[in-house]
């Protein structure tokens, strides 16, 4: 299963009458300015080793001026010790756009406290029904979640993120938690890391056929647009390249979380590997714009986005018409 970005197209246009340097791809977003529309999505934290995969990150959001989620902040509350894993992103970015992160079926004053640890601008809350079940310590029960993530939002001091780990959010979904006051998705879509497998590998839980369980991302992220809802989509789930990325944003997404590529980075070749990796990604981005002959964000968003294939079949099956995003 691939992430659906596979069977959407953008338009080559050969005379962009564009020059690269002219290409800014700079929002406002959770009340910052951030330069690019990529954010390292939540990973680590709680030991000594995270604390450096943390430090390294958050040097280079800050350098290169993009948002970064912290790993969930459970053990922090836990067990205040491995607290400074977290807070080093705060202090090697004091002025960049955190995010922090913890289970949406946490306490609100947990999730209140988590901001506070890493003085967040926003929080994540994850959403990974599929990854408990395969876990033998995971949860087995999500009766009160809904009712929860209200409570979160009405005492949350910052901005609340529903965010999905790798399997989709539906737009049934959304509905439900933009009922509850949520304005900001991460639909972590299927086609990326892939937890029930992880998670698999240690408990040998699940019987076979849920290596593809979930909702590719493009999938995912064109019935979220087709709502029409006033929120905000960060794309992500197995974006890998700038060419995915772009697309995402020509299908509607405001911004692209990764999170894999960056450990990977990291664990082949520390701080430098990651940095080579983002300044690839940024100009491949940057690439792409112009290629299109797209000077912003909002001429990126407006590109006709050719759908085909599955990805096209998945959206008429919902009631969504392909042609929407290529007729305009
Ligand atoms: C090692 C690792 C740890 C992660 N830990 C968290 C976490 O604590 N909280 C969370 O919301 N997502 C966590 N994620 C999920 C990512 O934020 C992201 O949603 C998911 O990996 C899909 O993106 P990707 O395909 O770019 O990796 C983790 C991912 C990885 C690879």
């Amino acid at each position: 299963m691939t992430n659906g970005f596979t069977d959407t197209f953008l338009l080559n246009n050969s005379i962009p009458g564009l020059a690269i340097d002219e290409i800014d791809l700079s929002q406002t977003f959770l009340g910052k300015n951030i330069a690019w529309p990529l954010m390292i999505n939540a990973i680590t934290g709680g030991t000594e080793r995270a604390r450096g995969i943390n430090q390294c990150l958050a040097s280079l959001a800050g350098k290169y001026n993009i948002p970064m989620a912290v790993g969930s902040l459970n053990i922090a509350i836990e067990d205040p010790d491995t607290i400074s894993s977290f807070a080093i992103v705060r202090e090697k970015n004091p002025q960049g756009l955190i995010l922090a992160n913890i289970g949406a079926d946490e306490p609100p004053d947990k999730a209140v406290k988590a901001v506070k640890i890493i003085d967040a601008d926003a929080l994540q809350l994850h959403f990974n029904v599929p990854q408990e079940i395969a876990m033998e310590e995971g949860e087995r029960s999500f009766k009160n979640v809904l009712v929860n993530v209200e409570e979160i939002a009405a005492v949350s001091p910052v901005p609340v993120i529903a965010k999905e780990v790798g399997f989709g959010f539906s737009r049934e979904t959304v509905e439900k938690l933009f009922a509850c006051g949520i304005r900001i998705f991460d639909n972590g879509g299927q086609g990326g890391t892939n937890f029930i497998t992880i998670e698999n590998q240690r408990s040998g839980l699940m019987a076979e056929g849920f290596e593809h369980w979930g909702i590719p991302t493009a999938w995912s992220l064109g019935e979220i647009k087709a709502l029409q809802l006033p929120i905000v989509i960060i794309a992500s789930g197995g974006i890998r390249t700038p060419v995915e990325a772009t697309k995402a944003i020509a299908m509607g997404a405001d911004m692209i979380g990764l999170a894999a590529p960056f450990l990977k980075a990291y664990v082949r070749e520390g701080e430098a590997g990651v940095e080579s990796y983002l300044q690839g990604f940024l100009y491949g981005l940057q690439a792409a714009a112009l290629m299109t002959g797209s000077r912003n964000l909002a001429e990126l968003s407006r590109q006709p986005l050719i759908i085909m294939g599955q990805t096209a079949e998945w959206l008429r099956a919902r009631g969504i018409d392909p042609g929407d995003w290529t007729s305009r």
